[in-house]
């Protein structure tokens, strides 16, 4: 754009002093970019584990001598470990982002995020307006291409070998504006569904989902469009073999605010319990006729798993009572205390028919970022892994500690601290070659350690929790969201 705008304000956020919690040394700055190098292994890697691990999260606290209002504003970097007849190499890269080329270009910050508000003079925002696509949040490994996700953006594509960005894509111009980070396959179907929440102008701003179907080939066309009432924050979803389907919690977004530039995204994005969550039931067979109803308020960041019994459809999510969860991640990066704002593995059994759902709390356990075996998508699954804190009022000091395994039926839930300081990303599970059980294979997760200041990969039993091995970067790796498995 080429627009030099010298002496813009710029509101400073000084980086937490000497008195701060110690674990937020877990965000610092990644100090160094390289490729795939030999990682320290302590244990024994096992032979059958052969593959890559690929994990995404924001690496970069600020830039340009300003802190970023909030940890999901950090510029994405791509973390991934080959393994490979007992050995593991590990390499990490900034993505290089258009918005992160333009600033360092420019020298100065110049896009809005998810807190970080477009602070140019305020005539200019509703023209210049944008945001960085920090590809910070998930990845996508699929028909042999590996994709870095963001929220409000398109996929970003990553080189799985050298882990360069290769630029973003509108994979074969479905995707008009945004691709969420949360694609789900359905294995039965060999097929990715995916969405993006988009607002389409022309008489008046319209919210609307876009639903997205990518075949084992790749193609990706536009399944459907669903209008939404209001703009509110969508993370993820989940499929079925016959459903899509989608809770829309009451987290709206104050769109005429956002568009005129008076805060953040995050800024204006306000709770209203009346209005309840919707909960949206699409068909794969005919998009069009989406059943939608409202039950009562709650929030998830992240979705478990669904199947079809009968006319029933089943859901497993971590659902929370309402936002204060944002509230939490919003202190947890600010060093200042923390309030208990638990997620709890739940289970809402949905009838279409009669637009019921019914909610039932499986564990107590605070829990996040759960996975699955793959090979139980769409069907009854008894196993959840996730990272967990020990207790609820293990909240208040600090970010998840903890790698948990739950059982979805009765509730039990044994969970495992990887050492003082270690705190665990998203644990990754990888089935054994000729596995029948469902929990015979690997977690897989990203750890930052603030005591030794070296990210370290987990391999860990799944079914005990027990390490099996522990590879070891150099430097510090800051936290990681969520990963994906490419096998050998
Ligand atoms: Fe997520």
């Amino acid at each position: 754009m080429g627009l030099s705008l010298p002496g813009l304000p710029r509101r400073r956020l000084a980086p937490p002093g000497a008195a701060s919690p110690a674990y937020l040394a877990a965000f610092d700055d990644l100090p160094r970019e390289h490729g795939f190098e030999p990682l320290e292994v302590e244990g024994a890697l096992p032979d059958a584990l052969s593959g890559t691990f690929y994990a995404t999260g924001p690496a970069l606290s600020g830039l340009f001598g300003e802190r970023y209002p909030h940890w999901f504003d950090g510029d994405g970097a791509v973390s991934a470990v080959r393994f490979a007849g007992g050995r593991a190499e590990g390499a990490v890269r900034l993505v290089q982002s258009a918005g992160l080329r333009d600033e360092r270009r420019h020298g100065g910050l110049r896009y809005a995020g998810f807190a970080r508000a477009f602070d140019w003079p305020l005539h200019l925002r509703p023209v210049f307006s944008r945001a960085k696509n920090t590809a910070n949040t998930a990845m996508l490994a699929h028909a042999g291409r590996l994709f870095a996700l963001w929220e409000g953006g398109r996929p970003t594509e990553i080189d799985p070998d050298t882990l360069e960005t290769l630029g973003t894509r509108d994979l074969g111009g479905a995707v008009r504006l945004a691709y969420a980070a949360h694609p789900h396959a359905v294995p039965s179907l060999d097929t990715v569904f995916g969405f993006g929440v988009r607002v389409a102008t022309g008489r008046g701003p319209k919210p609307l989902l876009d639903l997205f179907a990518t075949d084992a080939a790749g193609r990706t066309r536009r399944l459907g469009v669903v209008p939404l009432p209001f703009l509110p924050m969508v993370h993820d979803f989940i499929a079925t073999e016959r459903h899509l389907v989608f809770f829309v919690s009451p987290l709206r977004v104050r769109l005429g605010r956002l568009l005129f530039g008076f805060g953040g995204y995050a800024e204006n994005l306000v709770w209203e319990p009346a209005r309840g969550t919707e909960i949206l039931v699409v068909p794969l067979d005919d998009p069009e006729r989406v059943v939608r109803w409202r039950t009562e308020a709650f929030y998830q960041w992240h979705f478990v798993n669904a199947w079809e019994r009968g006319a029933d459809i089943v859901v497993d999510l971590v659902r929370y009572d309402d936002f204060r969860v944002g509230e939490w991640l919003q202190r947890l990066w600010q060093g200042r205390p923390l309030p208990e704002a638990p997620g709890r593995l739940t289970r809402a059994i949905l009838t279409p028919a009669s637009t019921r759902c019914q909610l039932e709390e499986r564990a107590a356990l605070p829990v996040e970022l759960p996975r699955i075996a793959p090979a139980a998508r769409t069907r009854p699954h008894r196993v959840v892994w996730s990272t967990a804190h020990a207790d609820v009022g293990a909240m208040r000091r600090g970010p998840q500690d903890r790698v948990a395994r739950l059982d979805a039926e009765t509730g039990a839930a044994t969970h495992r601290s990887l050492g003082g300081g270690v705190y665990p990303g998203e644990a990754l599970f990888v089935p054994r070659p000729g596995a029948s059980r469902e929990d015979d294979g690997w977690l897989l997760l990203f750890a930052t350690d603030v005591r030794e200041r070296r990210g370290s990969c987990f391999v860990l039993d799944a079914r005990s929790l027990e390490t099996v091995a522990r590879c070891r970067f150099r430097d510090h790796l800051p936290p990681r969201l969520h990963g994906a498995f490419r096998p050998r």
